[in-house]
Formats: structure tokens, C-alpha cells, sequence
């Protein structure tokens, strides 16, 4: 399973790449307005910290005007994925992009039909929102399962992106059902290294090997 940062924040990016488990970022305008950085600037710096796939999203509406955005962010540096939302001008416009060699993130997916569309159009990656589907009464992983199965049906390429992630939990359900990808908030990636008898290990470890009074260096 890959891993993506989710969030515009370099040092949180940089900290992340260093654990040398860092698979791509993906940010969105919300996360752009959080970084209170100019867009362009953070996004070129942030595909400077990692080698895969930094999704960067498209904010006009039309198809049009999505392309004309597209072409301006791709040029920021080869790693950039272009996110476009789960519309019918979005996945015009990932149909054009894919059809270039243009990698595109479908974003805002909430159902399975939407994610088949997502595919047919030749989605790099779709992005279910397990969490926001989740506040909403819905189960985010039962969407996870249900794309999973029609991808697999057809052998669709197209990769599934857990997006919307909360907790731990939501990477434990994503990998078991085999989504190709997550991506996280850098807290909810740091969590996954937490594990309380880990610290309690350590800590007796510890303690055993100064009675010891040897040293290994
Ligand atoms: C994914 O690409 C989105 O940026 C993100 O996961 C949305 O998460 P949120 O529901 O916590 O805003």
C-alpha cells in the first residue's frame, strides 16, 4: 500500500519523506488556504521533497477552464498530478489529460458508480472520502470494498486512493480490503508507528541492559 501525506505543510512533508516511507502528498484548496502559502510556490516545493505523485487541484469548473489550469500546473514539474473533481467536466477533462500521459486524481468520490465512471475515464487514481462519508451516516470502507470489487471485476488500472482518512483504523480496513493507496493527515501516519507495549518493551529492555553495565559502542 502507498502512502500519501495529505496536507501542504513542508516541514510536516519533509519529516515524513525522511522515515523514507513517504509514497506522494496530496493537498487541496482547503489545505492550500490552511498553508497560508501561494499555491504555485508550495506545490513546486513540495514536488522537490518527493519523488511520486503531488496532486494539485484544478479550481475551475468547466472543461475548459480546467485544461487551461491543468496546463499551467503541470508545468510546475513532472511529479504533479492534476485533481479534478467527480463531474461530468472533471472527467472530460481527466479523459483529455490521461489520453496526454498527464497523471490525473479524481477527487470527491462518494459512491461506487461515481469511482466505475472515474475509471472508464482513465482515472490515475480515484479519491473515496471514507471519512466524510462516514459523518454522514454511510460506511467509508463498505465504498472502499464495493470499488475494490468492480475494479477488479473489469481489471480497471486506475488505483484507489483512501482519501478522507481519520485514524488508524481507516488504514488498517483500506489495507485489508487492498486499497492501492492511502492518504493521511502526517498525525494519523505518525500513529501508525504507536504501539503501547512497543514503548513498554523498550522501556524494560532498557532497564535489563543498564544492569548489564555493557555498552555496544
Ligand atoms: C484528499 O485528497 C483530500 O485532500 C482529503 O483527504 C480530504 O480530507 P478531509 O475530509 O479530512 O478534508
Amino acid at each position: 500500500m502507498k502512502f500519501f501525506a495529505d496536507t501542504a505543510e513542508i516541514d510536516a512533508i519533509k519529516d515524513l519523506a525522511a522515515t523514507g516511507l513517504l509514497d506522494g502528498v496530496t493537498t487541496n484548496p482547503s489545505l492550500i488556504a490552511k498553508s497560508g502559502r501561494d499555491f504555485m510556490e508550495v506545490t513546486k516545493e513540495i514536488c522537490a521533497i518527493v519523488d511520486g505523485p503531488v496532486s494539485a487541484e484544478v479550481v475551475a469548473l468547466d472543461h475548459a477552464t480546467m485544461m487551461k489550469e491543468a496546463e499551467v500546473l503541470r508545468k510546475i514539474a513532472d511529479n504533479v498530478c492534476i485533481k479534478v473533481p467527480l463531474t461530468v467536466d472533471g472527467l472530460k477533462t481527466c479523459k483529455a489529460l490521461t489520453g496526454e500521459g498527464t497523471m490525473v486524481n479524481v477527487t470527491l468520490c462518494f459512491s461506487a458508480n461515481q469511482a466505475l465512471l472515474a475509471a472508464k475515464a482513465g482515472a490515475t487514481f480515484i479519491s473515496p472520502f471514507v471519512g466524510r462519508h462516514d459523518d454522514n451516516g454511510f460506511d467509508g470502507m463498505d465504498l472502499i470494498e464495493d470499488i475494490r470489487l468492480i475494479y477488479d471485476n473489469y481489471n480497471f488500472a486506475t488505483e484507489i486512493l483512501v482519501a478522507s482518512v481519520r485514524h488508524t483504523t481507516h488504514v488498517l480496513q483500506a489495507a485489508k480490503i487492498g486499497a492501492d493507496v492511502m492518504t493521511a493527515p502526517p498525525k494519523v501516519i505518525h500513529d501508525l508507528f504507536k504501539h503501547v507495549l512497543t514503548d513498554k518493551g523498550i522501556e524494560g529492555f532498557l532497564a535489563d541492559w543498564a544492569k548489564t553495565g555493557q555498552s555496544i559502542l
